[in-house]
């Protein structure tokens, strides 16, 4: 059996005439920047994740920045983030001439640790921003008390965790801005690049709302310098037809985990924990073995795809060198980079499939080769 990591492919063939049609009437309407099918998704994902606003963006990536531009973080500021986590979140930080200050994860949910932020505040530091990896939201009470206390903004790199909750409320919904990815592979994916930010401050989604438009306003008056962050048309109308299998593409990936789980327990495999303050969205299902590399080797060779989010953490990445601090040990981020292991995780798969995975992996921790 041949078992990729993700199969965009059985996804479409659930949606192809809607997606098709929903393509041709953007190609009909020759609307082909901005216009009404951003407005309804930006209504929409706005409404799913209890905020007062949406601004498409053309990446997650460019959401981050914009998120950062409109709160005028630039050259000697600081930004706290996390080492563990995609390279847009750092690299986002450092574009704007920032720089990222990482602080280690907690070891259970790979998130960053809210016990280790406040020794890193200095009078610098102009953000916090956590990203809520895998699916499941970041612990959020701690980190917005530290932010409340000295008075600065939280951007939620929500990138991979549309819809997932804290306590009951929504990614995204909680700091002063949250940052959604739409690449394919996320549980909301386009059929190719974008991305979206979600305020509920009317002053900041102004901000944005300029920001990705050059910052012009009226057209060919610049108040602020901005970029061409838009979300594309074509993009909005294929997320329009997908938003409303999100809820029940996010439960299956759930159902696949709980299945994945009882299948590892007692094996020595550390499955993923979840927070029982947090619903999680399952973008990705991380295990954790000793022997990482050796597993994959072993997996790919029974056909299963698998990937490693990250093989390096961001302090270690030689863009960054020299060009951003560390606030502590980063040790558990080091381990979990070392460690980690996504197997596929996506909601099309068959409990027969998800059984073939989780009995490779089984063989493979039981009887050991080398990598
Ligand atoms: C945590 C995180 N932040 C930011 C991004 C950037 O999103 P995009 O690839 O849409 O630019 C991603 C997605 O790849 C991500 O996983």
């Amino acid at each position: 059996m041949k078992i990729p990591l993700l199969d965009l492919k059985a996804q479409y063939a659930t949606i192809r005439e809607e997606v098709m049609q929903a393509i041709s009437e953007v190609l009909e309407s020759q609307v082909c920047i901005l216009g009404p099918k951003i407005e309804e998704l930006e209504e929409k994902v706005a409404a799913l994740s209890d905020c007062k606003f949406a601004v498409g963006m053309s990446s997650g990536t460019d959401a981050l920045l914009a998120s950062l531009m409109a709160l005028n973080i630039g050259a000697g500021d600081e930004v706290i983030t996390t080492p563990f986590t995609f390279f847009a979140t750092a690299g986002c930080i450092s574009r704007v001439g920032a720089l990222p200050i990482f602080v280690d994860i907690d070891a259970q949910t790979f998130n960053i640790n809210p016990a280790r932020i406040e020794a890193a505040v200095t009078p610098k530091t102009k953000a916090i921003l956590p990203v809520h990896l895998f699916g499941q939201m970041c612990d959020m009470d701690p980190i917005m008390e530290i932010a409340g206390h000295h008075g600065i903004p939280v951007i939620e790199d929500a990138a991979q965790a549309i819809s997932a909750t804290y306590k009951g409320r929504k990614a995204g919904s909680i700091g002063a801005i949250g940052c959604f990815s739409f690449f394919p592979s996320k549980n909301l994916g386009g059929a190719g690049d974008g991305g979206m930010c979600v305020t509920n401050d009317p002053a900041l989604h102004e901000r944005l709302v300029l920001m990705r438009s050059h910052g012009s306003k009226p057209k060919y008056y610049h108040r602020f310098l901005g970029g061409n962050f838009r979300l594309d048309p074509l993009q909005a109308a294929v997320l329009l037809v997908k938003l409303p299998h999100l809820d029940a593409w996010s439960a299956a990936r759930r159902r696949n985990a709980s299945l994945y789980d009882r299948a590892f327990a007692g094996t020595g495999v550390v499955t993923p924990y979840i927070s029982p303050d947090c619903v999680s969205i399952f973008n990705q299902y991380s295990i954790r073995v000793p022997n990482r590399d050796a597993l994959r080797k072993a997996l790919t060779d029974a056909e299963v795809g698998t990937e490693i989010y990250y093989p390096v953490p961001m302090h270690q990445q030689e863009c960054f060198a020299g060009k951003h601090r560390i606030a502590g040990s980063l040790s558990e981020s080091e381990k979990a980079a070392d460690e980690v292991l996504a197997l596929p995780i996506y909601p099309e798969l068959s409990e027969e499939q998800i059984h073939y995975v989780a009995h490779a992996v089984k063989e493979a921790v039981a009887h050991p080769q080398p990598a």
